[in-house]
């Protein structure tokens, strides 16, 4: 088995979330879906998929600000499965899919090569005792496994409020021969979620990265 990018967390699962969980309208994707296809669920728009979205307010409104893309929202945690549900079926959107799963697993067992038109990849957990380096998600390892999941021109957007980490993933991906980019401005686009606000209280910078698939 790989190493996990991710601790597991138990969580305390809230009625709504319970709820929200509940209901079963097809926005909730199961790892054994043996029929998925991303043009069964988006009928042919282009489809992002963000790795670990948390409580899902960013993905959601960045969702609102794009109906023309599809959006595939991974989390294997409970509790923010539960909210983004939610939080979608309040919206009305039709344009997000939702999994509790491990996305790398995803992209293995589900993602056909070339098919996939970006990834986003906010505040990744950044395992910062250098025994744990080895659970960041942004390797080479990984790298290639969303390079060959991407149509060429794909985008990876990526943020980080901790400084080694964009270090890791400038190293990684600057050395990566399926991806070209770096830092770029704050996007105007990606709205700042608790997560960050709470980094920027601390006084920690944030990093924005964007890559693009290179032709191969
Ligand atoms: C630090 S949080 C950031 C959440 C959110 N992106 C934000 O900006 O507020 C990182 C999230 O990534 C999730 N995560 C870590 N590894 C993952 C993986 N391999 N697949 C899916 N989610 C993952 C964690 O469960 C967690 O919710």
């Amino acid at each position: 088995m790989s190493i996990r990018t991710y601790k597991p967390r138990r969580g305390r699962v809230t009625p709504r979330q319970a709820a929200a969980l509940d209901l079963h309208d097809g926005l909730l994707i199961d790892m054994d879906d043996a029929g998925f296809t991303l043009e069964d669920e988006w009928g042919g728009l282009p489809v992002i998929m963000e790795i670990g979205f948390g409580t899902g307010a960013a993905t959601v409104e960045m969702a609102q600000q794009r109906l023309d893309l599809g959006l595939l929202a991974i989390d294997v945690h409970t509790p923010g499965i539960g909210d983004l549900l939610h939080r979608v079926r309040a919206a009305g959107l039709t344009n997000v899919r939702v999994m509790e799963a491990d996305a790398l697993e995803v992209l293995r067992a589900m993602i056909p090569e070339g098919s996939l038109a970006g990834y986003r990849l906010y505040f990744p957990d950044p395992w910062p005792k250098a025994r744990h380096h080895k659970r960041r998600l942004v390797t080479p390892e990984h790298a290639t496994l969303l390079g060959t999941r991407a149509k060429p021109s794909a985008t990876w957007d990526l943020a980080t409020d901790w400084a080694p980490y964009a270090e890791q993933m400038l190293d990684v991906l600057d050395a990566h021969p399926m991806w070209e980019g770096g830092v770029i401005a704050r996007p105007s686009e990606r709205p700042i979620t608790r997560f960050e606000q709470t980094a920027l209280d601390q006084g920690r910078a944030i990093t924005d990265l964007r890559y693009v698939r290179t032709a191969d």
